[in-house]
């Protein structure tokens, strides 16, 4: 059964928390689809130190943390909804913690992120905010996994954008049409998992015959 896992790079309950969950109720509309979720929020995330131990020992992070159970719920998820307010016209630092922290799974899982789907949510308390250079920090996630990025059905382009007047919830429920700009990145990822799960394990078949390996001919020659 695929599962699409929405995460909210909020340290509040406000927002994003809010959208994050929208989007995926509108995902959940699609047959078959089960849902989970996580937020930074009250959660214990180390900084990564670039010490290098992942690539040494060929392991996930060794920091003992929260950041573990985010990395279980990744790696079993076929699509994802990530958001986070915009901060300094970024994603939050909690959010960029998780990413670099989850930066080993190319190395201990390869291939495993491959093809399965990505959308971005950004929150702003302006209207025009940073919420387009929070989405691309959001995307360029996806792509440094090999994650399809899902932009949005119906005029969303790069995903869901929200102003929320800095309002928490109510205030991103009010911003209709941005609010419009998330649910149709739900539909978009919802449809999208739902395709790309009949076509995964054809595909797993397949690969053994043709003999294609999950490194790939760059990252054989990158470390
Ligand atoms: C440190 C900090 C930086 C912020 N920077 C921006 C910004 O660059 N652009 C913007 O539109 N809003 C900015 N905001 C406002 C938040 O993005 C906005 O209130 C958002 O809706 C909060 O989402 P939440 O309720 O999910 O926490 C900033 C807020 C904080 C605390």
């Amino acid at each position: 059964m695929p599962v699409i896992l929405g995460i909210s790079g909020s340290p509040r309950k406000g927002a994003t928390d809010y959208a994050v969950q929208v989007a995926l109720e509108e995902a959940a509309r699609f047959p078959g689809i089960t849902t989970r979720y996580w937020s930074v929020r009250s959660k214990k995330i180390a900084f990564c130190t670039h010490c290098d131990r992942c690539i040494r020992e060929k392991t996930m992070c060794h920091v003992q943390d929260d950041i573990k159970e985010l990395e279980e719920l990744v790696l079993e998820a076929d699509g994802f909804i990530i958001g986070s307010p915009v901060y300094d016209m970024n994603i939050t630092a909690q959010l960029a913690a998780c990413f670099n922290r989850l930066r080993p799974i190319f190395l201990v899982h390869p291939g495993k992120l491959r093809n399965k789907v990505g959308g971005a949510i950004a929150l702003g308390g302006t209207r025009h905010g940073g919420q387009e250079t929070a989405l691309q920090a959001i995307i360029n996630f996806y792509l440094m996994h090999e994650i399809l990025v899902c932009g949005g059905i119906g005029g969303c382009y790069s995903g869901g954008t929200v102003w929320t007047r800095d309002g928490k919830a109510q205030g991103a429920a009010e911003d209709e049409v941005g609010m419009a700009t998330v649910r149709g990145l739900g539909r978009a990822i919802g449809e999208a998992v739902w395709i790309t799960s009949m076509g995964r394990e054809l595909w797993e078949e397949k690969k053994q015959e043709l003999g294609v390996g999950d490194a790939g001919p760059v990252r054989d020659h990158a470390i």
